[in-house]
């Protein structure tokens, strides 16, 4: 065992683990955040992205001591109150929700996390750079239109709001 220590959702946490522990596992098994899903385990979905100091990483193809010392954040920790349970959402949940940008919900997480990775860059991507950027996260209900429409309506500041 070893010692790991991070930052999640802006929480410190410290935990003895396997050296081998995917931090997907370490995660969900661990720390009870079963927002990231695991839609394939080999880096193809998405389902799994969370941000590691900011920027957006598949965290079924990292160890858990990769992340040592950095800060991560989950679905869970991205409403402003972190808490996603209906009360307060992020901007970008809220424009997911008003735009029907999910179906079954399971790819949502990485969608979104993915998301502020972008906007986090590009204040006001356009459909084609949304498009590319998101080549790395699957929708198995296959509802980009509207993943796509949720985020242009969030860029620069056009808000939850905005029209299609
Ligand atoms: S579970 Fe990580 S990319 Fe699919
Ligand atoms: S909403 Fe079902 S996989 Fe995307």
């Amino acid at each position: 065992m070893t010692t790991l220590s991070l930052k999640i959702n802006g929480r410190p946490v410290t935990a003895a683990i396997e050296p081998r522990t995917l931090l997907v596992d370490f995660l969900r098994d661990s720390q009870g955040l079963t927002g990231t899903h695991v839609g394939c385990d080999t880096s193809q979905c998405g389902a799994c992205i969370v941000l590691v100091d900011g920027r957006s990483m598949k965290s079924c193809s990292l160890l858990a001591l990769q992340v040592h010392g950095r800060e991560v954040t989950t679905i869970e920790g991205v409403a402003p109150s972190g808490d996603a349970g209906g009360r307060s959402l992020h901007p970008l949940q809220e424009a997911f929700r008003r735009h029907h940008a999910l179906q079954c919900g399971f790819c949502t997480p990485g969608m979104i996390l993915s998301a502020l990775d972008l906007l986090s860059r590009h204040a006001d991507p356009g459909e084609a750079l949304i498009r590319t950027w998101l080549a790395g996260n699957l929708c198995r209900c296959t509802g980009y239109i509207n993943i796509v429409r949720a985020i242009r309506s969030v860029a620069s500041g056009r808000g939850a709001d905005a029209p299609d």
